[in-house]
């Protein structure tokens, strides 16, 4: 339907449809533009122009009123559902000032009557064009704060592949679209599944995560579907099925590779059909709820190895997120480990001793194979482990790996680790008094100070222990 739509590719003040189903009309109109450099398609209906318009669209919209199939009033007002802030300018022939006066009322931007001066056009397809540059900031302005304040706090990292999660977390969570998430052991899936029900159309509702890993394949029909009493030996009563646990909330499938082929099958046409009928019964329970499943491996690879139903795919991921192992996004790794030492310090009431170099290259170079909750795991003992500071991430990378150190501590180890037991003893016994921790080690205040540094201890470490 399109004709000559090629945009004008060098800089140019917008860009602007122009919908008419004269074609000299277009062309004359189309040369104005472009001689003001703004960028124009044209298009011969409505319908047309509107398979190219979403939400994001940067540019003012010219319509004639009167066309065959669907006139320009009808346009604007499919536009105006579309998104109520995309200008739109429309075209009058005699005799449709009423219409567009009408028009202007229900949210058209301007009208203009026929014959029109060019410059009169184009005046206010300037101000239009301005005042959709201002909408588009406004959004991604409120949008980015969104994100800072919504998921920042929850997904953590600031390399490229975590920003680019949580814009899609952001753009996707309002669809209510089903969602795929795929990513290694201890990558964040279900981080990721509770920020797109926290952010989607039924926060309040339900969250019902299945670990199908975790159900036996003899019950997994009767833990999604549910079962009457009676439907087969042992069901002594009714029990409702996840599925219909979810509705008005979301259901996270994790790990949904493990469900038996038979049972992602029922599980599509339960889907399919937006409804399940419980085993043993005749009624059928209409579903309705947002899906998210998260699944280990690529899920090409899932599929071919047999694991994953093709058509079970397709129906699930109308988008799929992939969040990338922590080895591919070693920058987060620092911010990451500060954020699990200092909650676990909070949690278990103990000092946080802070990385140094050494420390931080360590992190930094190890291979995260257990990803986010390997690192979170190791935060937490490096918070809690007695040895001293400078060697804990060692030991606990190190053991990490099944080479246990076995050496003794030696003589500077063992004066230093009764020097530390001394402080948090003093500090306890005190409750954190520092001057009666100064007297009754008989320390100045810079020396205790130091020492306290030095042992990674504050005021209150001794006080739990
Ligand atoms: N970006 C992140 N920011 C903060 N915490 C995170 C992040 N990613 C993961 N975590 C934490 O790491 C741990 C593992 O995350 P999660 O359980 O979401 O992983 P998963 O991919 O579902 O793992 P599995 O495949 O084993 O089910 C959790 O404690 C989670 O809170
Ligand atoms: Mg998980």
């Amino acid at each position: 339907m399109t004709e000559d739509t090629a945009v004008n590719s060098t800089e140019n003040t917008g860009l602007v449809f122009i919908i008419d189903d004269e074609k000299t009309m277009r062309d004359a109109t189309r040369q104005w533009l472009e001689l003001a450099d703004f960028a124009v398609q044209d298009f011969s209906s409505g319908a047309a122009a509107f398979d190219e318009l979403d939400r994001d669209f940067p540019g003012v919209l010219i319509s004639d009123i009167q066309m065959p199939g669907m006139t320009g009033i009808e346009f604007q007002k499919k536009v105006r559902a579309l998104d109520p802030d995309i200008p739109v300018i429309l075209i009058t022939g005699h005799g449709d000032i009423a219409l567009a006066v009408q028009a202007m009322r229900d949210g058209a931007y301007d009208f203009i009557e026929k014959p029109f001066e060019p410059d009169h056009l184009l005046d206010i397809v300037h101000r239009a064009r301005e005042k959709r540059t201002l909408v588009l900031d406004n959004r991604t302005l409120r949008r980015d704060l969104a994100i800072s304040e919504g998921l920042d706090g929850r997904l953590v990292g600031r390399s490229p592949g975590i920003k680019r999660l949580k814009r899609e977390i952001f753009d996707y969570a309002p669809t209510n679209a089903s969602i795929l998430i795929s990513g290694q052991t201890g990558v964040g899936k279900e981080v990721v599944a509770r920020c797109l029900h926290d952010l989607g159309p039924n926060p309040n509702g339900p969250f019902i995560a299945i670990n199908c890993a975790a159900v036996p394949a003899q019950i997994a029909e009767s833990e999604f579907f549910g079962h009457t009493r009676g439907a087969f030996t042992g069901a002594d009563g009714p029990r409702e099925g996840k599925l219909q646990a979810a509705n008005g909330g979301t259901l996270f499938l994790d790990e949904l590779t493990s469900t038996p082929m038979e049972v992602q099958g029922k599980l599509l046409r339960a889907l399919e059909e937006s409804q399940v009928t419980p085993l043993g019964s005749n009624e059928e329970i209409p579903l309705s709820f947002r899906l998210v499943a998260a699944i280990q491996e690529p899920p090409e690879s899932a599929i071919q190895s047999g694991l994953l139903r093709k058509d079970l795919f397709f129906r699930i991921a109308t988008i799929s997120l992939e969040i990338p192992p922590l080895n591919d996004r070693r920058e987060d790794i620092p911010l990451l480990f500060s954020l699990f030492a200092d909650t676990a310090g909070d949690v278990y009431e103990r000092p946080v001793p802070s990385l140094d170099a050494g420390g931080r290259m360590a992190l930094m170079a190890h291979d995260w194979s257990g990803n986010v909750r390997e690192l979170k795991n190791i935060a937490e003992r490096f918070v809690l482990s007695s040895l001293p500071v400078e060697q804990r991430l060692k030991h606990l990378l190190i053991s990490k790996n099944d080479t246990p150190e076995t050496d003794a501590p030696g003589l500077v180890e063992q004066v230093r680790s009764h020097e530390r037991q001394l402080l948090e003893n003093a500090l306890a016994h005190h409750r954190g008094n520092i001057a009666a921790v100064m007297d009754e080690l008989q320390i100045p205040r810079r020396t205790l100070n130091e020492k306290m540094n030095k042992h990674g201890l504050t005021r209150y470490s001794g006080s739990s222990g």
